[in-house]
């Protein structure tokens, strides 16, 4: 049975790992969150570091932390197992895109990108050749951005880059969208605080030569940084890097 581990155990995290022990694609061998009380998550071990040793035998470690976690563990894990980032933010450093990029092909590893909260990653992928301009913008409340914001409010517009830099914690999706298309100075981004709503609102407009794509999708807020939909994309991001037998959407 494959072996995986977790950097994080918050929302993302712990319903991965309740996915998994239902589904007994894998064993989870630890979850590292230094803030958790708790020893255990459902007889899950909760570490408060990672030595080289447990990172040794792993199939994938899983980070759902923070930006700031993915800096620091993306390349020493990619000497010893596959990676699954969900903050792409930390992909704003370019630096940091390319190391991870040579880690993986030196050592026979992969950095599997997931779509979390949003649609068609592959796809925005498979056409960025042709892209000449792509915009995304987000619509959520202020409790979600961590702001009291009592009005309707437009908080950033320029590159995706300084967005990323700004709200590391709420413009995954602007990261993910510019690493799989024309990158993070050529997206463009947008952030509205709106206390009337209670999603995260995504409207992701994307041209090119003969191409001309909008993608629009909304997910029930419950306060945090993620909404409804991400935990269910997660569990299957896993699931396909996980493997197995059957079909396969790709
Ligand atoms: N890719 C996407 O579309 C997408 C969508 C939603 C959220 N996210 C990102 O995924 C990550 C996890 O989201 P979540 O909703 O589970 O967040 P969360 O706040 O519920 O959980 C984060 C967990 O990480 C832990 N943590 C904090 N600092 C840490 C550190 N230095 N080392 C290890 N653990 C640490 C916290 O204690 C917490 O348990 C966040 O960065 C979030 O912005 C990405």
């Amino acid at each position: 049975m494959k072996k995986i581990a977790f950097l994080g155990g918050g929302k993302i995290g712990r319903n991965m790992m309740k996915h998994v022990q239902e589904n007994g694609k894998a064993e989870v061998a630890f979850v590292y969150d230094p803030f958790l009380k708790e020893n255990d998550l459902n007889g899950i071990p909760v570490v408060k570091e990672v030595t080289d040793e447990m990172l040794e035998g792993l199939d994938l470690v899983v980070e759902c932390a923070n930006a700031d976690v993915v800096a620091q563990f993306m390349v020493r894990v990619l000497k010893y197992t596959d990676f699954m980032p969900f903050s792409m933010t930390a992909f704003r450093d370019d630096g940091l895109r390319a190391g991870a990029e040579a880690a993986a092909k030196e050592h026979g590893h992969m950095v599997y990108l997931p779509h979390g909260a949003i649609l068609g990653l592959d796809g925005i992928f498979d056409g960025r050749s042709e892209l000449t301009e792509v915009t995304v913008e987000t619509i959520k409340s202020p409790a979600s951005l961590g702001r009291a914001d009592t009005e309707y409010t437009v908080l950033y517009e320029g590159p995706t880059r300084k967005a990323a830099e700004l709200y590391p914690r709420n413009v995954n999706v602007h990261a993910a969208i510019a690493l799989a298309g024309i990158g993070f100075d050529k997206t463009r981004s947008k952030i509205i605080a709106d206390p009337s709503v209670h999603t995260n609102t995504h409207l992701i407009h994307l041209v090119g030569k003969g191409i001309d794509f909008t993608i629009r999708v909304s997910s029930f807020s419950e306060g945090g940084v993620t909404g409804k939909y991400t935990p269910l994309s997660a569990c299957g991001s896993l699931d396909r890097v996980l493997g197995g037998a059957g079909f396969q959407f790709v």
